[in-house]
């Protein structure tokens, strides 16, 4: 066999008092990428979707993830990419680690499994540092794990996978654009012990709530003292959003990655469902168009298609 065709998932990064460290994976939407194994010591990309991505390899987060796949074994062949992409590039729910993930797994399928995850997250890092100048791994993990991840340490790379209980994500995605970047660059450089210290105290309470399947816990843990205070003005009606989708039954949720997209949890899909009509009357308020995703989380990450 020397062609592969995988599903990669869209993922929620941060999860609110996250930030950098905690992701979860949605089964949908995700993109579909084709990776066929040449003899030419070569990397070539084709997207068949309408988003204007480069398709030279140094340029394309793809690209770049199977160079550091190919250089760590100094490989005298290479791969053809034909990528579909159904997670628009700057959304917010993991678009370029969907590519960079897809296609170093598709590739360590065709080449027996030779590489483990957690290499196959280093490689697609490369693709997140293309794309937004850091090396972070908060979409990586949970796109190639699956389920809920934590980034205990980005270098050396330190991927846990943890336990949850069954959970919807409603998530909007605005139509408008956040640089990675940019989002990162107004954060705080330094915060104050106290604030630190509420935030470690929700993250570690998130973390027991999900292993518990304690949704109350849950609720109470997804509380953001650093990011989200500081990134919610880049996002229009951000508290409306919240506030109506908590009315609807919500768990919690906040800003996905560095947003546009808003994510929230909810313990069932007749509540998920009902927290995306809450948001569509809050944005149809807007002249910004949107899409509305309803995933449950999803619990493998690229999964092969075929
Ligand atoms: N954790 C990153 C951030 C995710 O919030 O900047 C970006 O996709």
């Amino acid at each position: 066999m020397d062609t592969v065709r995988v599903h990669a998932p869209a993922t929620v990064s941060n999860v609110v008092c996250g930030f950098d460290c905690l992701g979860f994976a949605l089964s949908e939407p995700f993109d579909e990428i084709n990776v066929r194994k040449i003899d030419e010591p070569v990397i070539r990309i084709a997207h068949k979707d309408d988003f204007g991505l480069p398709t030279e390899p140094e340029q394309n987060v793809a690209g770049v993830a199977l160079r550091a796949m190919l250089d760590a074994m100094q490989a005298d062949f290479g791969f053809e990419v034909e990528i579909t992409k159904n997670i628009k590039p700057g959304s917010g729910i993991g678009s370029s680690s969907a590519s960079s993930c897809g296609a170093v797994v598709a590739a360590n399928h065709l080449l027996g499994g030779r590489f483990s995850d957690l290499e196959l997250a280093e490689f697609a890092m490369e693709g997140e540092k293309l794309a937004s100048g850091s090396r972070h791994a908060d979409n990586v993990a949970p796109c190639i794990f699956g389920g809920f991840t934590i980034v205990r340490s980005a270098d050396p790379l330190d991927i846990v996978s943890i336990e949850f209980p069954h959970l919807f994500a409603t998530v909007i995605h605005p139509q408008i654009e956040i640089k990675t970047a940019d989002a990162r660059a107004i954060l705080p450089k330094q915060i104050p012990l106290a604030d630190a210290v509420r935030q470690w105290s929700n993250l570690a309470s998130l973390v027991a709530s999900l292993y518990k399947g304690d949704l109350d816990l849950l609720a109470r843990s997804m509380d953001d003292f650093i990011v989200e205070p500081v990134r919610k003005s880049l996002i229009p009606k951000f508290d409306e959003v919240k506030e109506a989708s908590l009315a609807s039954g919500a768990i919690g949720g906040g800003i996905s990655g560095s947003g546009p997209s808003m994510f929230m949890l909810s313990g069932s899909l007749a509540t998920a469902n009902s927290v995306a009509e809450s948001i569509r009357s809050v944005y149809t308020q807007t002249d910004i168009d949107f899409n509305i995703y309803i995933s449950p989380i999803g619990r493998s990450g690229v999964a092969i298609a075929s």
